[in-house]
């Protein structure tokens, strides 16, 4: 699948605001600073689509974007930033758990980490809780272009193992600043659309 066109539709903080389900959903979480404003814009080609930065913490609303006129890839807020208060996170949680609780058409949700590290407590809290929900079973490890093809190898073993992930989770190594792991993600995602629509008894548009 190639993105042609992608455009921020909405940005939301509460439900009252989320745009009607009428659309499949794929969204992106993982801690803050994974790179998942980057993620998105290098799959839809976009150098500014998504607002990245130095400073962590950059994305707190949820923010969601039609892709080629068909479904929406939503920008999930970060955890794990240091700075941010106990009622800050509290509304963080409760955000998290409003979206990824009643999402009709959420197909499924991406993890991101970074290749560099030993997933963190919260990753693996992260990841139990989208089994639990049946949204897990895509994880991207980001900047891979930090590391070199022996490590990566290393690493992603480790990811898999400490995740507890299943065989047939898959995980994909992805660089934004290299460009490099867009395309098999994009086949993933492709993937699941066609399904979601095979099962739904629908066509699939192209
Ligand atoms: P929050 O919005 O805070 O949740 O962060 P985020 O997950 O959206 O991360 P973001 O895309 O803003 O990237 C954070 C930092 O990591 C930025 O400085 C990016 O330039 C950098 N970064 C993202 N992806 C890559 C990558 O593939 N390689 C390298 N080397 N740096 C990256
Ligand atoms: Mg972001």
């Amino acid at each position: 699948m190639k993105i042609k066109k992608s455009d921020i539709e909405t940005v939301a903080v509460k439900p009252s605001q989320y745009p009607a389900p009428d659309r499949y959903e794929i969204a992106f979480a993982g801690r803050s600073n994974v790179g998942k404003s980057s993620l998105l814009n290098l799959l839809t080609g976009r150098k500014s689509l998504a607002r990245v930065s130095g400073s962590p913490g950059k994305t707190r609303t949820i923010n969601f974007y039609l892709i080629n006129d068909d479904f929406r890839i939503v920008d999930l807020p970060g955890y794990g930033y240091a700075k941010v208060s106990k009622s800050e996170s509290q509304k963080w949680g409760e955000m998290m758990e409003q979206y990824l609780e009643n999402r009709e058409k959420l197909l499924k949700v991406v993890q991101l980490v970074d290749i560099r590290h030993k997933p963190s407590a919260q990753d693996v809290q992260m990841y139990d809780y989208l089994k639990y929900y049946g949204l897990s079973g895509i994880v991207v490890a980001t900047k891979a272009d930090k590391v070199s093809r022996n490590e990566m190898q290393k690493q992603m073993k480790l990811i898999r193992q400490t995740l507890d992930m299943d065989k047939s989770d898959i995980i994909i190594p992805v660089s934004s600043l290299k460009r490099t792991g867009q395309d098999q993600l994009l086949d993933v995602i492709e993937e699941l659309l066609n399904l979601a629509a095979e099962a739904e008894g629908g066509i699939t548009e192209e």
